[in-house]
């Protein structure tokens, strides 16, 4: 039986930490999600700042620009500094560049023109399926419902970390094998992918390659086998690490502000959508910066 976000309990925790990091001013969630204050994306940004704001991304794992009134030259702009962008394999919903893809439920003559249009989306790493998936997704929020509609951040150095001995010995060097299939699963697990359906073969456990970290490498919505493993034992195994990694305590809940700029780092978390109401307009706009192959 498919496996709803709907049952997934609102994550709320403590108000986030007010600090300040080589002037660039934070309030820190846990267990991961930083926001990042005084910064306007639209203006020149120093070398000093973008190494104080990567480093910021490394520890927080997923950052947000608040209040940001950005083009998309501007987006690409910051995009590029970060690394070398992905082009979109859906070119049907490119923008102004290759490389940007809107995530929107506008219609044209009754028809959903962008990628993603409605409803939630289950846990997921963007690109997973890949040979080199996305290292970092930046989605800039355009226009976003009353209520709803919110990203949910999975830490997954936190759920490697809090594995059992037994488990991590267990998956220690395994791979698996990541499928997308835009049509029968773009939102759900889908029960049968098609031939076709983009694939890789990846570690399940991957070591991050700038904080060292190790990191759980499987998502609900794409994670199909273990290599190797029989499927009835593949199943279950997937499916325990599944539980264990969408732990609400491993969770950070972004609620949405308008012009919202979030950076989070695909290496290392998951991510999922909630429900919003599908007459009200949510328009993303999205790059992502191509990654290392995992290892
Ligand atoms: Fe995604």
């Amino acid at each position: 039986m498919a496996i709803q976000l709907a049952d997934f309990p609102e994550v709320t925790k403590a108000p986030p930490r007010a600090k300040t990091y080589k002037g660039v001013q934070v309030l820190r969630h846990d267990p991961c999600g930083v926001e990042i204050l005084n910064i306007d994306l639209a203006q020149p940004m120093a070398d000093g700042t973008f190494r104080a704001v990567m480093d910021i991304w490394h520890q927080g794992l997923v950052i947000c620009f608040r209040n940001q009134d950005l083009t998309a030259e501007d987006q690409l702009r910051f995009g590029r500094r970060v690394g070398e962008l992905s082009v979109i394999h859906t070119p049907e919903f490119t923008g102004e560049d290759p490389s940007i893809m809107y995530i929107s439920n506008v219609k044209k003559n009754g028809e959903f023109v962008h990628a993603l249009p409605i409803g939630e989306m289950m846990f997921h790493i963007d690109q997973c399926y890949q040979p080199r998936p996305a290292k970092a997704t930046i989605l800039y929020a355009m226009k976003i419902p009353k209520t709803g509609g919110n990203t949910l951040f999975c830490d997954l150095q936190r759920a490697y970390d809090t594995l059992d001995e037994e488990t991590k010995a267990r998956i220690a060097g395994r791979r698996v094998m990541h499928v997308y299939d835009y049509d029968a699963g773009a939102t759900h697990t889908a029960a049968a992918v098609a031939d076709d359906a983009p694939r890789y073969v990846h570690p399940l456990v991957r070591t991050h390659p700038v904080t060292e970290r190790k990191c759980l490498y499987v998502n609900r919505l794409m994670t199909r086998e273990v290599v190797g493993m029989d499927k009835a034992e593949s199943d279950a195994l997937l499916a325990r690490l599944f539980d264990h990694m969408e732990n609400p305590e491993f969770v950070y809940e972004h609620r949405w502000r308008l012009g919202d700029l979030l950076m989070w780092d695909n290496r290392c978390t998951a991510h999922a959508r909630r429900d919003f109401d599908p007459e009200q307009e949510r328009v993303m706009r999205r790059l992502t910066v191509l990654g290392e192959a995992p290892a």
